[in-house]
């Protein structure tokens, strides 16, 4: 099954207050962006990539991308829209049963073997998996003051990563059904549940971290340092 790669990094970071786009701060020794391709590259080396870019972009080079099949498509206004925008590029050349998946490019420590578990459980899933991992803190709902309003049962919680995978057919359906609406979405796998469907759950590693505050940074650092790929 032809395999589809999409990388949403049309983000701004705001959270992480940095003098750039958190896709271009370095990480062992190169940007963000490179580490988490060069990841995706080192299991799909023949996969097609999609890049969602900010069109304003002025940080990104071309000689990151270690994939002979790549192309740059413009961002949109919220992540999903950047995806959608990607989709679309591709509906001449996409079948409905090509495989698609969608990684954060702020998620540089994504490991082989999980990347590897999530394709082969893709592919007898006709609703989709993703990558995510068991709530091991507990788990408290504030109020508007900053006190515990409740606390949530963790049993059964799981925090949900990327990538996610799904047809094309699937996935191009369930966000343009979400376009239409106006829940917010921030993952690909809520708009497939919103079709109604249970995409599966893959239990993944717990040092899959998304680069979101200041402090990820190093964090990823070390993960880098300690893994054996
Ligand atoms: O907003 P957040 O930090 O959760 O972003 C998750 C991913 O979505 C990042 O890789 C970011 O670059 C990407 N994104 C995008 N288009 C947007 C907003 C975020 O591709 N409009």
């Amino acid at each position: 099954t032809p395999l589809w790669l999409i990388v949403p990094a049309a983000g701004q970071g705001r959270r992480m207050a940095a003098d750039r786009p958190k896709q271009y701060l370095q990480l062992a020794g190169r940007p963000v962006l490179a580490q988490t391709l060069a990841r995706l590259h080192a299991t799909f080396p023949t996969a097609r990539l999609l890049l969602c870019l900010d069109p304003r972009d002025a940080w990104f080079d071309p000689a990151w991308v270690p994939f002979a099949d790549w192309r740059r498509v413009d961002g949109g206004v919220e992540r999903a829209a950047s995806v959608a925008l990607a989709l679309t590029a591709i509906a001449e050349e996409a079948a409905d049963e090509d495989l698609v998946l969608v990684h954060d490019v702020v998620r540089p420590c994504v490991h082989g073997d999980d990347l590897t578990r999530l394709h082969a459980a893709l592919v007898d899933e006709p609703m989709g998996a993703l990558l995510a991992v068991p709530v091991a803190d507990t788990m408290k709902r504030a109020d508007a003051a900053g006190r515990v309003a409740t606390t949530e049962p963790r049993d059964g919680l799981w925090h949900a990563l990327t990538p996610q995978g799904f047809r094309y057919a699937l996935l191009r359906r369930a966000l343009d059904e979400a376009g239409r609406s106006s829940v917010a979405i921030t993952d690909e796998a809520s708009a497939v549940e919103a079709l109604g469907l249970s995409p599966r759950l893959v239990a993944g590693r717990r040092d899959n971290l998304k680069i979101t505050h200041p402090e990820d940074l190093g964090l990823a650092e070390q993960i880098h340092a300690a893994q054996i790929l």
